[in-house]
């Protein structure tokens, strides 16, 4: 047995509804997209992948280090597919100022590379929500997308999910631990 993994922050209501709004009207716009459901919508912080069960508790601890760690000051930016050459995901992507963002992602993916046998990805992270996803064998016609939401808000915690994964259905995320920022 083994659970799917990883650290994401939290989205206020209010920015989620604007961002499912943009996810469901993209894929009305194009039946190659299945918009994401508003509560499975996060930034992803760390994907741990599939981890033993006694991982679970020491993802958990490292999470919890955070808490008090200052909220990242956020504003929705464009549509962004990824990857660009090869999309599987429409997402919007998310600007910051001040590197608040950087430094918590940072702490985040150390303390859990301290606490697990995990090697965090050495890709650039590219801070992003995803509202829809590419269909298998389909392929988007990545043109006349709605407008996408604009928002500037506190992202104010910091949550470790477990992912369900739903056979043909979405996945299910179950928070396991959450813990408030300081905005
Ligand atoms: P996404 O937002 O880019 O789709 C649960 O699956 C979360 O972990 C999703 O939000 C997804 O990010 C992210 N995720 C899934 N597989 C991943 C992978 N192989 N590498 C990085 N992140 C991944």
């Amino acid at each position: 047995m083994s659970a799917r993994l990883f650290a994401a922050l939290e989205l206020p209501a209010d920015v989620r509804a604007g961002l499912v709004a943009f996810g469901r009207e993209a894929a009305a716009r194009d039946r190659a997209l299945r918009p994401t459901r508003e509560d499975a919508l996060h930034l992803t912080l760390a994907f741990l992948g599939h981890r033993a069960l006694d991982e679970i508790d020491p993802a958990r601890e490292a999470v919890r280090a955070v808490a008090g760690s200052p909220a990242p000051v956020l504003t929705l930016a464009d549509p962004l597919w990824l990857a660009p050459r090869r999309p599987h995901v429409l997402t919007v992507g998310l600007q910051e100022a001040g590197g608040v963002l950087a430094a918590l992602r940072a702490t985040v993916v150390e303390r859990l590379a301290d606490a697990l046998p995990w090697q965090p990805e050495a890709r650039p992270f590219r801070a992003h929500v995803t509202v829809a996803r590419v269909r298998r064998e389909w392929r988007p016609r990545l043109e006349d997308l709605p407008e996408a939401p604009k928002a500037t808000f506190t992202a104010g915690a910091v949550v470790l999910f477990r992912s369900h994964l739903g056979g043909r259905g979405p996945a299910r995320y179950e928070p396991l631990e959450r813990v408030a920022l300081a905005s």
